[in-house]
Parts: structure tokens; C-alpha cells; sequence
């Protein structure tokens, strides 16, 4: 199974990009499934039910999200309707949508998706995902071998250690949030596959998706900016991973990053 997953999508050029690229590298890559995390990608900043319909027209099948879960208000709705938006699972019980779910590729095929959010230099503090993903890859596992994580993470540290531990359990972890795509993809001794973070799809002359300016502003004066999300060079980010049907092994990992 080829799985192509893209990095934090980031406003309308991001949304763009997508739509732009993705039905070409579906067709050339023979993709069997596609995974966006879709939390900057109203304005920047959350995801509201009309940028999520923009990028799931795209040819996405599943959105995971993040820290910026709440940014737009209109996000309850997906979290409460949405069964192929995902966010990050280690919220407390009681907090609408879902963090994990199965889904079917267009083959029939079997493949559990997760979004796990890093506690480390990160905000809201939620449940701690490396005793949570244990026990959800267990009960997950009953119903299919191919897994893949999206793990919402500020520190390589906390990304790495995740994933090694989920090594031999999970067919690929990929980080986000950083928009900074790594070139550490690998896979580990037990069969998964690893990349620290995605990168963004967005617009690449920005500081990670942002004007520059504004940025630089707020870090000269400690004034508060807008930060309004840049324009030039539009790159689509991420990471395609061939995963053995039979095993949920992964075979390959590459790293995407294009430019639109
Ligand atoms: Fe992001
Ligand atoms: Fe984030």
C-alpha cells in the first residue's frame, strides 16, 4: 500500500497546492491513500468545515490536526460530524471528535489512522500519548496491521522516542508541527517508518508560512504582530511510505517536497 502523507497545510495557497498537485502525484505514484494535517489551514490558523471540503475534494481522505485544533470556532462541527477529521487523541474523555479510526482504501484495504499531540514546549498539556498509543495500537491492531501515526510534536526528542517505541508495532510514524521537514526518514529495525516532521505545504518565502516582517517585528519589540500568511514560493511537503499489505511492515520511505 502506498501511503502519501502531507505536511500542515497552511492557508489558502496551502489548500491551493494541494488541489494542484495532488491528483497528478495520485495518478503518478499510484497512491492508495492520502493523509493531510489540515490545522493551519483556514487562514493559517485552525480549520473550519469549508477548508476541510477543499482539501478532501483534493483527493485527501483523512485530516489530522494539532495544537491549533481550536482556532476556528466552526471546528466543532467537524469534530462533532466529520468522521474523516481527525484530532490529536489524547485529549481528556469528555472532548468532542476522535483521535483514531479505521478507514478503507478505494482496494478494499484496511488502514487505522491516529493523531497523537507531543507534550514537550507544547500547549494545551494533554494526557500522555506514550502510555495512551500503547494500549490504542493493542486494541487497533485486532482489526488491521497497517497503522499510521501522525504525531503533533514540538521536540525531536519526544518524536523519536514515541516512535521507537512504537517500532515493530505501527507501520510509519510522521511528525508535524514544526513546519520544518527533517531529512531523517528512515525506517527502524522492526519495520517502521520514520520522519521526524513533514514540513508544510504553503508558501516557503515566509517565516514557516507567515509574512516575514511581522515576524521579525515581534521578535525585535515583543510587540504583538498579525501574522498574515505569505504568498511566494508554494511548495507542497511530506512524505510517501510503501507499507507490505501482509505484514504492516513498511518498505519505503521517501521525502516530498515540490514545488506548486
Ligand atoms: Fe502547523
Ligand atoms: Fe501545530
Amino acid at each position: 500500500m502506498r501511503i502519501l502523507f502531507i505536511g500542515d497545510v497552511v492557508g489558502e495557497p496551502g489548500r491551493k497546492a494541494v488541489k494542484a498537485v495532488l491528483p497528478k502525484l495520485r495518478e503518478q505514484r499510484a497512491l492508495d491513500f492520502v493523509i493531510a494535517n489540515g490545522e493551519n489551514s483556514a487562514g493559517g490558523s485552525g480549520i473550519t468545515p469549508k477548508t476541510a471540503e477543499e482539501i478532501f475534494t483534493a483527493g485527501v481522505d483523512v485530516i489530522t490536526s494539532g495544537d491549533h485544533l481550536w482556532d476556528q470556532k466552526e471546528v466543532m462541527s467537524l469534530l462533532a460530524d466529520e468522521k474523516r477529521f481527525l484530532r490529536p487523541m489524547n485529549y481528556p474523555p469528555e472532548v468532542p471528535g476522535r483521535g483514531g479510526s479505521v478507514f478503507e482504501t478505494k482496494k478494499s484495504q484496511t488502514i487505522s489512522v491516529l493523531n497523537f499531540q507531543g507534550r514537550t514546549f507544547m500547549q494545551p498539556p494533554l494526557e500522555n500519548p506514550f502510555l495512551q498509543v500503547q494500549e490504542t495500537v493493542r486494541k487497533v491492531r485486532e482489526q488491521t496491521k497497517i497503522i499510521f501515526v501522525d504525531f503533533h510534536a514540538e521536540a525531536t526528542s519526544e518524536k523519536i522516542a514515541f516512535a521507537r517505541m512504537l517500532d515493530g508495532h505501527v507501520s510509519a510514524v510522521v511528525g508535524t508541527h514544526t513546519h520544518v521537514q527533517t531529512a531523517d526518514e528512515q525506517i527502524f529495525p522492526g519495520g517502521t517508518a520514520y520522519l521526524s516532521d513533514a514540513g508544510f505545504t504553503g508558501p516557503h518565502e515566509s517565516v514557516l508560512g507567515r509574512e516575514i516582517e511581522p515576524v521579525i517585528k515581534r521578535f525585535l519589540t515583543a510587540m504583538p504582530q498579525r501574522f498574515e500568511v505569505a504568498k511566494d514560493r508554494v511548495m507542497l511537503q511530506g512524505a510517501l511510505i510503501e507499507v507490505d499489505e501482509t505484514t504492516g511492515k513498511a518498505l519505503k520511505i521517501q521525502r516530498i517536497s515540490e514545488v506548486v
